[in-house]
């Protein structure tokens, strides 16, 4: 994905996507003992850690601007070529960026260059296409680029030593991203909700409508309810997301 694309959808972006406690916790304890950390990709600041000494990279100037108040500094720059000396870093985290790189196998030579430990927040390719809203409502934003990551094993061979975690969704994820709202069917909706997803806000409104009017009608019906009992029970589920953690 180019940067402008992300200077076009990521207007609003902190409103829906604040980080969830539990995957906070979950990327903290990947990160040990790390005290030194650059995180890439990293937009207004989720899920960047309070307690260690954090420098930001972010290529779009829509995205840097709505870090809150003394976040991490923030470096305008593209992974694909980082201006920090070799060893610079302890570790590097990437929360949900890998998919939008220009070049994921360059960008993980430059952070590997940069950094000793890395912790990646990714998910399979085919993850998007498996959810319930993008499967029945939504086709098209499964065949987005937002959608296609690269192949686990693919990234997982590019880094040896690599070991690979679940990172289950939780029924009242905070962070909007595709999945979080796989139990409240209602938020999809919501086109500010939407506009935090980058696989849906990509499609233009014909694409979006007919499949949202087709969702309000089955929640005003029942329908919906009836075709999904199964996930009403559930406080988690593994929707394909991944950490992936080297060192
Ligand atoms: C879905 S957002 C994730 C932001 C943040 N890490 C989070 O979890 O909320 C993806 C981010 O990757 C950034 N990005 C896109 N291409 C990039 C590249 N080549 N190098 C570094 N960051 C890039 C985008 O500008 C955007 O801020």
């Amino acid at each position: 994905m180019a940067v402008a694309d992300y200077d076009e959808i990521g207007v609003g972006y902190a409103r829906h996507r604040l980080p969830d406690p539990r995957l906070a916790a979950q990327f903290e304890r990947a990160l040990g003992d790390a005290s030194t950390v650059l995180n890439v990709g990293a937009g207004t600041g989720s899920y960047e850690s309070v307690d260690r000494t954090v420098v930001a990279v972010e290529p779009s100037a829509v995205m840097a601007a709505q870090r809150p108040a003394g976040a991490a500094p923030v470096v305008r720059a593209v992974v694909e070529d980082l201006p920090f000396a070799g060893g610079t870093f302890d570790a590097a985290t990437m929360f949900l960026t890998l998919h939008h790189w220009a070049d994921w196998r360059v960008g993980l030579r430059e952070v590997r260059r940069v950094a000793g430990k890395l912790v990646i927040f990714t998910f399979e390719p085919g993850a998007h296409a498996h959810c319930w809203v993008v499967r029945d409502y939504l086709p098209a934003a499964g065949r987005t680029r937002s959608a296609l990551a690269p192949h686990l094993d693919e990234v997982v061979r590019a880094l040896p030593g690599a070991r690979v975690e679940v990172v289950p969704v939780p029924h009242d994820c905070t962070d909007g991203f595709l999945w979080a709202y796989w139990r409240r069917p209602e938020q999809y909706l919501d086109p500010d909700v939407r506009r935090g997803i980058s696989a849906i806000a990509q499609l233009p409104p014909h694409e979006v409508e007919p499949g949202m009017a087709r969702l309000a009608a089955d929640l005003e019906s029942g329908r919906w309810h009836d075709e999904h009992a199964d996930l009403l029970d559930l406080d988690e589920v593994d929707g394909g997301f991944r950490l992936v953690v080297v060192g």
